[in-house]
């Protein structure tokens, strides 16, 4: 969603400002634009649709100067046009500000804001924060302070700030104070780069990579003064605070698509590497057990547990399905699967012994972060699995597992989902260790984890067979994903897959469980993808794709290597490598997320960046 990006310091500002926005283009966004601190004052340039277009309209009115702001905006409040677009002016442009969060009263302060005089432009509830600062800076001035004094900025910002409800990351520039941005942050995440005389400001750490590796998040109630000669963070009730600086892990080739032609496709490639660092120094092969460091609870603590909790959105909820299963299989623990959206208002009974894992690539996802938040706030032990270091979901959570997978700038997560039925593995099997499970099943467990990189690997050789089956079916308008047991998540999972890149209708179902009314969609026209590697029910799934064939439903299987059975039935098998049930997930995601990759390409849809969506949800 929204993003944002700041700079103070020597460098041609717009320039950066731009290659920022650009870098935060994966959040899903409809508008941009920057403000710049020049001799003439606060200069804005902003537009409706692309980062690119918006460089266009800079190459044609450049913008000198060393400080600004930008932001990519998702439409929230007003549609996605050239006035909507932040930055936004205050007053008479003595504030310019962009936002990332939602500002809850906005209406009731607008009209205020109008009976004083102040005239709205757009219908964002930005503009209400940008008004209420200048407001606040005139009032400053008439109790004695001045336009380009900091303590009297700082007066008008603290003062707004109270005044506003619901979620905030700003980043401020005021006309007449000289080479500072004001950020602060409530609920919506800012990280600020720290360089050599100059200071980064955005809302995750992609526009920093490759300038700088030491970065200090903000906290909610924190308010930060960055200028070229320092850094000052105060928090808002507590005072002055010392910043801790951080070092950010990732490198310029994270987030470049090298030689690939869409970030969707290299983060499938990556998974064979992403899995491999999912497991990195998390193999006990001598205790048989998986090594997890953060979960900040005691063995005595942890045996005690005999619930847990699953809560996610979207993709991270179909692999806590699948971890619901190896919690259960492995460990005996009873697992209970949460739509995040939902738990956050529910108030389902939940004991002393329960332990809540919430499951997130982003770490930002607002009904994930109130969901965990609610929890916590009945006193429960709430953990996350979470890739991306330092955001909201990982420094609020009690503990952790932490991916490694890099950021993922596709839209469609893919290698998250990998990354985090990995983790979900490893976690089972830690606490099988600790019940019920025998020393010589863990090794076994531990032996055929290590070998899912390479399987992975292997895996990916069925890219030329699922182009070859794109390029048959990309024109059907319904599909159906069918699989059991551990695979059924991976069905919902593809489904997932093709309806958000190539918006193609379809549903993803326990295979069994489509006589039970989705067979009546079944005709040659619906295709059904059937996920049926050997295994478990391996002949009751094979029963189920015959009653779909004897219907004239077209059938696209992920099968085992070798399996002549299932060629026999289905009009297409693409094989994947032969593994134990309990990580077919791992295998059989893969071809599905090729498959939607080649058939949104052939349909001409914007893979990486797929319309409505975004990359971290941070709004409700
Ligand atoms: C699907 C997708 C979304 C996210 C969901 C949760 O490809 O990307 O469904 O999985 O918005 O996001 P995180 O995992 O960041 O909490």
């Amino acid at each position: 969603m929204c993003g944002i990006v700041g700079y103070v310091g020597f460098r041609n500002v717009a320039d950066l400002l731009l290659e920022g926005l650009h870098r935060l283009e994966y959040r899903g966004y409809d508008s941009a634009g920057i403000a710049v601190l020049t001799e003439q004052g606060i200069e804005v340039r902003k537009r409706a649709g692309r980062v690119a277009e918006l460089g266009g309209l800079i190459a044609a009115q450049p913008l000198i100067g060393h400080v600004g702001i930008g932001h990519t905006r998702w439409a929230t409040h007003g549609e996605p046009n050239d006035i909507n677009s932040h930055p936004h002016f205050g007053g008479n442009q003595q504030v310019a500000i962009v936002h990332n969060g939602v500002i809850e009263n906005f209406d009731s302060l607008r009209k205020q804001l109008q009976q004083l005089g102040y005239v709205f432009r757009s219908q964002t509830d930005t503009e209400v924060a940008a008004h209420l600062i200048a407001h606040h800076l005139d009032e400053q001035i008439k109790l004695g302070g001045s336009a380009d004094d900091l303590t009297t900025c700082l007066k008008a910002v603290n003062a707004t700030l109270d005044r506003l409800k619901g979620t905030y990351g700003l980043g401020i520039l005021f006309t007449e104070l000289p080479e500072t941005i004001i950020a602060a942050r409530s609920g919506s995440p800012l990280v600020i780069g720290v360089g050599r005389d100059e200071y980064f400001l955005a809302s995750d750490a992609s526009p920093l990579i490759g300038y700088t590796k030491e970065v200090v998040y903000l906290s909610d109630h924190e308010v930060a003064v960055l200028r070229a000669d320092g850094l000052q963070i105060e928090h808002r009730h507590t005072g002055n605070i010392r910043p801790s600086i951080q070092t950010l892990q990732q490198v310029s080739a994270d987030i470049e698509l090298g030689d690939y032609e869409h970030y969707m496709l290299k983060e499938i490639y990556e998974q064979p590497q992403t899995v491999e660092n999912a497991l990195r120094g998390r193999l006990d092969m001598e205790e048989a057990t998986a090594v997890i460091g953060g979960l900040n609870l005691t063995p005595k603590e942890l045996r005690k547990i005999d619930r847990i909790v699953l809560t996610a959105c979207g993709t991270s909820w179909h692999s806590g399905l699948v971890g619901e299963h190896l919690l259960e299989e492995f460990a005996r623990l009873p697992t209970e699967v949460e739509y995040a959206s939902e738990l956050r208002y529910r108030n389902p009974p939940i004991s002393d012994r329960t332990l809540i894992f919430a499951i997130t690539q982003s770490g930002e996802t607002a009904d994930t972060l109130a969901a965990m938040k609610e929890c916590k706030r009945k006193g429960h032990p709430t953990l996350a699995i979470c890739n991306v270091v330092g955001s909201t979901i990982a420094r609020e959570a009690d503990g952790g597992i932490y991916l490694h997978a890099g950021p993922e700038i596709g839209v469609a997560s893919t290698k998250a989902f990998t990354s985090q039925v990995t983790v979900l593995t490893l976690l089972s099997l830690y606490f099988g260790r600790m019940r019920h499970m025998s020393f010589p099943a863990g090794r076994r467990i531990i032996r055929q984890l290590r070998d899912m990189p390479e399987k992975i690997q292997k895996t990916l050789e069925c890219h030329d067979k699922v182009r070859e089956v794109a390029d048959r079916y990309y024109h059907f308008n319904n599909f159906l994903y069918l699989g059991r047991l551990h695979n059924f998540p991976v069905a919902l999972e593809g489904a997932l897959k093709l309806k958000e890149i190539s918006y193609i209708h379809a549903e993803g179902y326990p295979a069994a469980e489509m006589k039970h009314g989705p067979i009546a969609l079944v005709d040659q026209q619906t295709p059904s993808v059937f996920v049926i590697p050997r295994g478990g029910i391996y002949p009751k799934v094979m029963s189920n794709m015959e009653e779909i064939k004897a219907r004239k439903g077209p059938v696209i299987a992920i099968a085992c290597e070798g399996d002549r059975d299932v060629a026999r039935v289905a009009d297409e098998v693409i094989y994947v490598p032969d593994v134990e049930d309990y990580l077919q997930p791992l295998v059989c995601a893969i071809p599905l997320q090729l498959l939607a990759y080649h058939v949104a390409l052939l349909r001409g849809c914007n893979v990486d960046r797929p319309r409505n969506l975004a990359k971290s949800v941070t709004v409700e």
